[in-house]
């Protein structure tokens, strides 16, 4: 994962570059590192265990100028964090920030031992600097050394690459990994995202698959993979990034869950006209491709994934249309059958995880009828290589956790299903008008749960000295339940996990005692008596029962079950509604744990690896 930056400019760049890992900081926080060349050609690496703030820290305590640096901070894949296996990678002049993953880095160290190079970091990375050097021993520019080097390097990877003798040049190499240049005025730079570089232009290029591009103070040339040169869109960018602002709240995720009911509001004004459905990115070729289909594939990760579950129910059961769903990590290496007239679905967030885009890119040589991808950022690698894309309107989402991405996805993919039943004349105008009410009144019952915060903070007392917690629900809410445990294991390190709550009797029964307490989700709908019946049976067996349920639901506390009353919402909302008090449960656990809440450990919000 990790994130990348490089600068080369009239003026000194440390500042840029901190600020740029400073906002990059989400795709990796393990380590930082930078190193920048001053005006008489001398190097300065520096690099520190732990946040970009710890690397911030050490820089100010020296005196540090360069008018061309790259920076990095880092999410291990092969080394553990460290000092020494932060980035920048060294090898004598050359000078190599990585994002990705060298695949046959085993082999390629093996040869350069034998031709006499001594490697200091257990990275991936560090055959690269040292081939780029041995390849720039046997002549050419360095874009012509890079340009042989990529011919020997397997996997996945974004580089820059600059040579310390030389400081009128960057070289930037993408492949499977994203990489932005961003365009100034005698100055330019690279970043893994755009974010990094908004505070010195607002002028982009993407670089494609297997691009190189030689970057100097005022040039930018670019060779595509088949080593003919070739010119890249600019693109303005008018994003903003407010990061730097949590408002009156602690922490960002607390932020981005109370920002929900209006993340959905925006959500909803941008596919909604005069109480009809409008989604103006699907163009009449897109409307005639959803006509034809008769089935759905949808592919995401993590929490995109568990969206895409309660989408299934929707898609069966509103649109009548079949509906298969995987994981991405899965489906890129399963032989999978398309079916006949099947639409491809990405979900994500970031739009640039991996094994999403990997798996887009597979579909693609697919035989689909089309790629439509639902996400949060405009600008991202899935939105550029899918037909058509659904923007949600989540704003940046900062905590690494995600929370409003994942309510505004249900939110666009609720509309989705509506506007394909339509197409396919299976939803009647009345549901349609009713699924629409009950999105439009959705963000204010969110508002009066978001108000009943003290609620899950007396809870959470009951959990924070527990190692295991189960997450039951049924039906579509057996997703919100598989959510509800990944919020919790993310941000409090709690374990949990999720059953469909019929499925416990085949097994997880035998995991329920005292010490084990159980979430129920028990919204008032046709599934709620069988839910019951599966309540008791966990009842029976001793466990502590906690059940969130419809104040309708017909519950009262008892012995051994609290029954955590919800305001009745909508049957078709109610995923999305019951999100959020298990968001606010895991938060204030996480509180009274002391975690990390923003960025736990381990994790990066961009999974930008395999
Ligand atoms: C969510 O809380 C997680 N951090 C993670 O599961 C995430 O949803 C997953 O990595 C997919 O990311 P994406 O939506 O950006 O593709
Ligand atoms: N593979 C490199 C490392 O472990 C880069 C990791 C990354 O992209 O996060 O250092």
């Amino acid at each position: 994962m990790c994130g990348i930056i490089g600068a080369i400019a009239q003026r000194d760049v440390v500042e840029i570059l901190l600020e740029g890992l400073r906002r990059l900081e989400y795709r990796g926080y393990d380590s930082a590192g930078l190193a920048v060349v001053d005006n008489q050609g001398h190097m300065i690496r520096l690099r520190r265990l732990g946040k970009v703030n710890k690397l911030i820290e050490a820089v100010n305590n020296q005196t540090l100028h360069g008018s061309i640096g790259i920076a990095h901070t880092r999410w291990a894949t092969h080394g553990e964090p460290s000092e020494i296996n932060a980035h920048p990678q060294i090898s004598e002049n050359i000078i190599v920030v990585h994002n990705g993953i060298i695949e046959n880095y085993k082999l390629l160290r093996k040869q350069l031992i034998n031709k006499g190079y001594d490697f200091f970091s257990e990275t991936d990375t560090e055959v690269v600097a040292h081939l780029v050097h041995w390849e720039q021993m046997q002549g050419g520019t360095l874009c012509e050394v890079v340009k042989r080097v990529i011919l020997q390097v397997q996997g996945s990877y974004s580089l820059v690459i600059m040579d310390k003798r030389d400081t009128s040049i960057l070289i930037a190499a993408r492949s499977n990994s994203p990489l932005v240049i961003g365009c100034g005025v005698g100055e330019n730079f690279i970043a893994s995202d755009l974010l990094a570089l908004l505070p010195v232009t607002r002028r982009f290029i993407y670089l494609e698959e297997g691009d190189i591009a030689e970057v100097t103070r005022r040039d930018i040339i670019i060779i595509n993979q088949n080593g003919q040169l070739v010119k890249r869109t600019e693109i303005e960018s008018n994003v903003e990034y407010d990061a730097s602002n949590k408002g009156t709240y602690r922490h960002y995720i607390k932020k981005e869950i109370y920002e929900q009911p209006t993340a959905i509001r925006n959500t909803l004004t941008g596919c909604l006209k005069q109480g009809k459905i409008l989604l103006n990115e699907l163009n009449s070729h897109a409307e005639t491709i959803l006509k034809k289909i008769d089935h759905i594939q949808i592919i995401a990760c993590g929490t995109s994934y568990h969206a895409g579950m309660v989408s299934r129910y929707w898609f069966e059961s509103l649109a009548k249309i079949p509906c298969d769903i995987e994981i991405a990590s899965e489906f890129r290496y399963r032989k999978s059958i398309v079916r006949k007239n099947s639409l491809l679905i990405t979900l994500s967030q970031s739009g640039e995880t991996a094994d999403t885009l990997a798996s887009l890119r597979l579909a693609k040589k697919l035989n689909y009828l089309g790629y439509l991808s639902i996400c949060n950022v405009q600008a991202s690698s899935l939105v550029r290589e899918s037909d058509w894309s659904l923007i949600t309107k989540a704003g940046i989402e900062i905590g690494v956790a995600s929370t409003k991405a994942f309510t505004t996805q249900l939110t666009i993919l609720l509309i989705l299903v509506v506007k394909i039943g339509c197409l396919h004349n299976n939803i009647p105008m009345e549901i349609e008008f009713e699924i629409i009410r009950a999105l439009q009144s959705l963000p204010n019952s969110i508002e009066q749960i978001l108000k009943k915060d003290h609620i899950f903070k007396k809870l959470a007392e009951d959990f924070s000295n527990k190692n295991h917690v189960l997450f039951l629900g049924r039906g579509n809410q057996y997703p919100i339940a598989m959510e509800g445990a990944l919020k919790l294991k993310e941000i409090s390190y709690i374990h949990a996990e999720a059953y469909a709550a019929g499925e416990l009797k085949h097994g997880p029964l035998a995991l329920i005692d005292a010490d084990m307490p159980v979430i129920v989700i028990a919204p008032n709908n046709e599934l709620l008596e069988k839910l019951k019946s599966n309540i008791e049976e966990v009842r029976a067996r001793g466990a502590s029962l906690y059940v969130f349920a419809d104040q309708y639901a017909g519950f009262s506390n008892s012995d051994g079950m609290k029954i955590i009353s919800l305001p009745h919402v909508d049957e078709i909302t109610a995923p999305i509604f019951y999100t959020i008090p298990l968001q606010l449960l895991s938060y204030n656990v996480a509180l009274i744990k002391g975690t990390d809440v923003d960025q736990p450990r381990n994790l990066a919000k961009s999974v930008t690896v395999e």
